[in-house]
């Protein structure tokens, strides 16, 4: 072999190499090419499909008929079913439970991100027009609003306020822009109260902590530069039970509670308003497993809470016994109950089927006591009640208590404003401003504003 041959081989070898190396280059980027295609096909076939599974299944909410704005409340709807598919794969996961730290941070989350249109739910920061102080008051933490507009004036009024979640979820942050909103605006400072939740602490610990600082509060009312004759207490949801029993306590140092969408009995949950208005919102707040709520207050198994929405959780015994503080015959308007015919039925709400003696006797002295449920208050408890300001939402589920409460305390000589709202529902106040605002939402909270300037 002559050099020049192998010079020639070696420089053949060479560019043969150096064309295979440049076809497997084109190969490989026609491959590499050909496999991004194909996940990119992949990736937005999911996409589409994703987008479908929600639209059929997440926005075809049965919108209240009188909401206007159908697709923002489908997508209020939608983004708490997610929240609950969210948790409910974390839980089968093990990586989670519910009601744990991040269940509610999660939670949170969610409502904050409705409430600002911000992704993550981010939270407020500094405010021109309020000071904000978040502290503790006799070991419980809240949230002190100042409005600059009233800073400095020695006859201020105050809201003691205690937010919604049945006992078990939501916090002061989850309300801070709604509260914020409505400090600002009434120039009334608001205490926002975060007590211990459910079901790690049933009652009475939720509405301890509320009692010891509406008492640490009005037995300091110089130090809070507040007017003794403008300390108010309010809440929606179960925040609204907590107020109302509060008030029934220390009723001699409140002028007026505000109740918006109040939860105030356990005794009947086949309500006209149960009934008509289950078929809203499906899976959201307002699905039936939210009596988990009472269940955790109450300190009793969550496997409970078909035998309190079959009504059969309480005896016919007594049930008779306390009949008339629920009855709806008596109590109810009729005029806001969309369907007559329930209005008739209501009487036979009486027939228990499978009541559970065991259960009724073991809940009895809780769901009896008006200080859980007040609307078991007795007429001379109602009347020494401070005046209500009470809002109901035609399509809450609990629509039926605010309206029973506002008969009740009226019949025993309380002042009672009762706002009603046809096209609102459960939380619908949330939503005053913001990428989901909803009129009835402006409504109710500029009304609640009005009135905590007027009224109180
Ligand atoms: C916040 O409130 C606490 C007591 O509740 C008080 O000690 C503290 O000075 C307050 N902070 C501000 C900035 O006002
Ligand atoms: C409260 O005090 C401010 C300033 O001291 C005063 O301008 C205002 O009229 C007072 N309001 C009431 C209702 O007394
Ligand atoms: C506020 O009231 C509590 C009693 O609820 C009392 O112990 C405390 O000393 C009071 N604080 C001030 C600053 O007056
Ligand atoms: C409710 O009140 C009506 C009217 O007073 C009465 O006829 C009915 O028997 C009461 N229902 C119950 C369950 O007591
Ligand atoms: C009735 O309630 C008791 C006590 O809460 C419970 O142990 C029992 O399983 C219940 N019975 C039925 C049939 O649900
Ligand atoms: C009304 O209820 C209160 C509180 O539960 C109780 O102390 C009082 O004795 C009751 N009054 C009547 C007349 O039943
Ligand atoms: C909301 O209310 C405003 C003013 O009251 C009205 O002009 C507007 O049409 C309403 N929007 C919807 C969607 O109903």
């Amino acid at each position: 072999m002559d050099r020049s041959c192998v010079r020639i081989r070696s420089s053949k070898y060479i560019s043969v190499y150096k064309d295979c190396v440049s076809a497997f280059h084109m190969r490989s980027a026609n491959y590499w090419q050909y496999i991004l295609a194909m996940a990119k096909l992949v990736f937005w076939t999911i996409v589409v499909m994703l987008v479908a599974l929600f639209v059929r299944y997440y926005l075809d909410t049965p919108v209240p008929e009188d909401i206007p704005e159908k697709l923002k409340v489908q997508l209020i709807d939608a983004s708490m079913r997610t929240y609950r598919h969210l948790i409910g794969a974390l839980v089968k996961l093990g990586l989670t439970d519910y009601f744990s730290t991040l269940d509610r941070m999660i939670s949170d989350w969610f409502i904050l991100a409705q409430m600002t249109g911000h992704p993550w739910g981010l939270k407020l920061t500094a405010d021109q027009t309020l000071r904000i102080n978040d502290t503790k008051i006799e070991g419980v933490r809240t949230i002190i609003y100042e409005p600059v507009s009233t800073y400095k004036y020695d006859n201020r009024t105050i809201l003691i306020f205690f937010h919604g979640g049945g006992w078990s979820t939501m916090s002061v942050d989850s309300y801070d822009p709604l509260i914020r909103k409505i400090a600002r605006e009434s120039g009334v400072v608001i205490i926002s109260v975060n007590y211990r939740y459910s079901p790690e602490y049933p009652y009475p610990a939720p509405l301890n902590d509320c009692i010891k600082v509406v008492e640490y509060v009005t037995d300091n009312l110089s130090k809070f530069r507040i007017d003794p004759f403008k300390v108010a207490v309010g809440g929606d949801s179960i925040g609204a039970n907590i107020a109302a029993s509060v008030s029934l306590q220390l009723y001699d140092r409140i002028a007026m509670q505000f109740l918006i969408d109040p939860f105030l009995q356990f005794f009947d949950f086949k309500t006209t308003s149960f009934t008509e208005n289950s078929r809203y919102f499906h899976d959201s707040l307002h699905s039936p497993s939210s009596l988990v709520y009472v269940t955790n207050y109450l300190g009793i198994s969550s496997n409970h809470h078909q035998a309190f929405l079959n009504n059969n959780h309480v005896t016919k015994s007594l049930r008779s016994q306390y009949a008339e503080m629920v009855n709806q015959t008596i109590w109810m308007k009729p005029e806001l109950v969309r369907n007559k015919y329930l209005l008739k039925k209501v009487d036979s709400s009486g027939d228990v089927i499978n009541e559970n003696n065991t259960l009724s006797n073991e809940i009895e002295e809780l769901i009896t006591d008006p200080f859980v449920a007040p609307l078991m208050a007795n007429d001379t408890l109602l009347s020494y009640a401070p005046e209500a300001y009470i809002v109901t939402n035609g399509y809450n589920f609990i629509r039926d208590d605010g309206v029973m409460y506002a008969g009740r305390l009226s019949k025993a000589g309380t002042k009672v404003v009762h706002r009603h709202y046809s096209a609102g529902f459960h939380h619908a106040w949330f939503f005053p401003h913001g990428p989901l605002k909803l009129n009835v939402s402006v409504q109710i909270v500029s009304d609640l504003i009005y009135a905590l300037i007027n009224r109180l």
